[in-house]
């Protein structure tokens, strides 16, 4: 692994790159309120972006709702774009670990992880994007080895819950946990609320390229998994679920994906047995059906086209009946966020693991905590309060267990 330790010519533990970006707005706070709950100036960071004027508005907002006006003096700004490499080479030879939160990933991801991988950095990214993470695995993975330097891809809502949330439940499973189906649901707050067009353009991007994956996918070369216990039966495209008590649709982001990779690390490398794994989302009634069909097909057809691409980016609120919005969620309608991960086990029923209050140092507009249920902390709160998973047993009566049965 490569040197943790800054040093003159790598002076900071973190650089946050995009940090202008929607998301990297929160994780400047979050990486800000971190370093002040530790002691005293043991973490180094600085922000990074194209744009001076932005990261310093960035910082100048941090230090308002945090309440810590030394924010504006003590933090520095690296200018680095993705078009110049050599921007990019100069802000990696000063990290220890680059959270890179530029997206889509797709187009200006690789240049990062290559910096990254030649100048000594780790990477760490909140990448949603199947296509780019498993082509960086392919591509990377030898070279990153042979520096010490670990990508690690996907740490946000995709795909920390899922793939952290499969591998507690297994480990709290009395038995050989062999299947798994999570069902993910999620509601607002009296503000309502939307999510950051950003999360929208790679979608759009990712459908439209969806040919790539599969031709990626087999350069690896992977035999299937084997498969354990019984086959976990592929559900239909829409479903209504017993255990949600909605409509659902399989879940369309980076989670499988990046839960059958670790799965299949955990295989080969320690000979533990994979756990199958079906992720659906709820998309709440009928109406919410009809909306999401018209939409849905809308969608399928423009973004085969690149002007149809153009039109979904430019009106994201129009195509997505407001889901999807270039402003994105306010602070206020954020705080209401709540998203439940019901994971579903065959045979024994129900499984409901708990943690409310904790982030994971990459926060987004989805805000994560590293559970099946999270929920997102108001950002005036002392992040004190420790990780605290924990079964729950369901009651008699629970609509869950019943439609377990
Ligand atoms: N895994 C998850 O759960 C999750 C959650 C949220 C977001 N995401 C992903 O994170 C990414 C960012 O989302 P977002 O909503 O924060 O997007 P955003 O608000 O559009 O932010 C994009 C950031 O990238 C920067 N950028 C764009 N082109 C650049 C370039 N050539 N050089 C340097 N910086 C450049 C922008 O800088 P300027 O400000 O200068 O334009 C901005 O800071 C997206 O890919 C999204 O899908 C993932």
């Amino acid at each position: 692994m490569a040197n943790v330790d800054i040093s003159s010519s790598r002076p900071y533990h973190i650089v946050i790159f995009g940090a202008s970006g929607f998301t990297g707005q929160f994780v400047v706070e979050e990486v800000a309120r971190t370093v002040s709950e530790g002691p005293n100036g043991t973490l180094k960071w600085a922000v990074a972006g194209r744009s001076r004027q932005k990261l310093d508005k960035v910082i100048e907002q941090a230090a308002g709702t945090l309440g810590k006006p030394e924010l504006r003096t003590a933090v520095e700004v690296i200018v680095a774009d993705v078009g110049e490499p050599d921007s990019l080479a100069a802000m990696c030879k000063q990290a220890v670990i680059v959270l890179n939160c530029v997206g889509p990933y797709r187009f200006w991801g690789e240049p990062v992880v290559k910096a990254c991988v030649e100048n000594g950095a780790h990477c760490i990214d909140i990448c949603g994007e199947p296509q780019f993470l498993e082509s960086i695995q392919l591509n990377y993975d030898s070279q990153a080895a042979d520096k010490g330097v670990y990508i690690v891809g996907a740490c946000g809502f995709d795909s920390i819950p899922a793939d952290m949330g499969v591998l507690y439940t297994r480990d709290q499973f009395k038995g050989t946990l062999t299947a798994l189906e999570s069902f993910l649901t999620a509601s607002t707050g009296p503000e309502g609320g939307s999510l950051n067009d950003g999360t929208w353009k790679s979608a759009i991007y990712g459908l439209a390229d969806s040919g790539k994956l599969r031709s990626l996918r087999k350069k690896f070369g992977h035999k299937p998994l084997p498969v354990v216990g019984s086959k976990i039966k592929r559900r239909s495209a829409l479903f209504y679920s017993n255990e949600v008590q909605q409509y659902v649709v399989p879940f369309m982001g980076t989670d499988p994906s990046v839960v059958k990779r670790t799965q299949r690390f955990l295989l080969e490398e320690h000979q533990e047995t994979p756990v199958q794994y079906g992720a659906y989302a709820g998309v709440g009634g009928v109406a919410n059906i009809v909306k999401m069909l018209f939409a849905g097909i809308m969608f399928w057809f423009l973004v085969k086209f690149s002007f149809g691409r153009d039109l979904l980016i430019k009106y994201p609120e129009f195509f997505s009946f407001g889901f999807f919005s270039k402003d994105g969620p306010t602070r206020k309608q954020v705080l209401f966020y709540e998203y439940l991960l019901f994971a579903k086990l065959p045979v024994i029923g129900v499984f409901e693991c708990h943690s409310d209050g904790w982030l994971v140092l990459l926060v987004s507009d989805w805000c994560v905590s590293v559970s099946l249920r999270w929920r997102v902390r108001p950002s005036s709160l002392p992040s004190t309060e420790k990780v605290t998973l924990r079964d729950r047993t369901p009651a008699r009566d629970d609509p869950m267990l019943r439609s377990a049965h």
